[in-house]
C-alpha cells in the first residue's frame, strides 16, 4: 500500500491531467460495450428475486449455526468446472436441487424457519421452470459430481446430514443463478 501511494502521489500531476483527457473517452468506451455486451436472462424468475435470495440465505445461516465445528469444515457441493457448457452446469444443478426438493425439504415441516415455505414454493418453482425450458434431470442422476454429493450426504446421521444439506441451500441457489441463465443481446431487447 505504502508503494502504491507513492507512486500515486508520484505521478498525480500527470494522472491528474490524463483522467481528464481520458475520461471523457472512457465513458464513451463504456457506453459502447454496454450496449454490445450480452445481457443474460434468467430461465427461472425467483433465481433473480431478492426476497427468494433473502429466504435462502436467512435459512443456510440458520441452518449453519446448528452444525459442529467439524461440519463446517468440508462441503457436499462439489465445485464445479466452469468451462464446461453453462446449460450442463445448469441441469446437474437443477437435478441436485430436484434431490433437494424429493429428499431434503420434502422431510421437514415448515416451521423449522419461518421462511421455509416461501423457499419451498420458489425453489419448486425453478424446479419446474428448469425442467420445462429443457433440463433433463433423470439424464444428470449419474454424473459424478451429482453421486459425490449424495454419497457424501448419506454417510451423515439423518439430522447432521440435513442441517449440512440445507446449510448449502446457498451456494446451490448461488450455481443456479449464475448458469441458468440466457444470453441476450442487450440491443435486442
Ligand atoms: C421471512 O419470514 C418473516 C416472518 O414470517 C417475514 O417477515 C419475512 O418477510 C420473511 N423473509 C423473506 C425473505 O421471505
Ligand atoms: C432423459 O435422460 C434419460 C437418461 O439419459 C433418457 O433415458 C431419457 O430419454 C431423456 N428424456 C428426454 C425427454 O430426453
Ligand atoms: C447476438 O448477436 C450476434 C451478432 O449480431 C449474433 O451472432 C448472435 O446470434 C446473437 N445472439 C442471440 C442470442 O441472438
Amino acid at each position: 500500500m505504502k508503494m502504491i501511494s507513492a507512486a500515486v502521489s508520484f505521478l498525480r500531476p500527470a494522472a491528474t491531467a490524463a483522467v481528464l483527457v481520458f475520461f471523457p473517452l472512457l465513458l464513451i468506451g463504456w457506453a459502447e460495450q454496454a450496449a454490445s455486451h450480452p445481457v443474460d436472462r434468467s430461465l427461472s424468475e425467483p433465481l433473480r428475486n431478492p426476497e427468494t435470495y433473502q429466504a435462502v440465505q436467512d435459512i443456510s445461516k440458520h441452518a449453519q449455526g446448528l452444525q459442529t465445528e467439524e461440519d463446517s469444515s468440508f462441503r457436499l457441493m462439489p465445485r464445479v468446472n466452469t468451462d464446461q457448457d453453462h446449460m450442463n452446469i445448469c441441469c446437474l444443478h437443477a437435478n441436485i436441487l430436484d434431490f433437494y426438493m424429493n429428499n431434503i425439504l420434502k422431510t421437514r415441516r415448515d416451521h423449522v424457519h419461518p421462511n421455509m415455505t416461501r423457499l419451498k414454493v420458489d425453489m419448486n418453482r425453478v424446479s419446474e421452470d428448469l425442467q420445462s425450458q429443457g433440463c433433463n434431470v433423470t439424464h444428470y442422476q449419474d454424473h459424478h459430481h451429482a453421486v459425490e454429493f449424495r454419497r457424501k450426504l448419506a454417510r451423515l446421521a439423518p439430522e447432521q446430514g440435513f442441517n449440512k444439506a440445507v446449510g448449502e441451500i446457498d451456494i446451490l441457489f448461488m450455481y443456479l443463478q449464475d448458469f441458468c441463465v440466457v444470453r441476450r443481446n442487450a440491443t435486442e431487447n
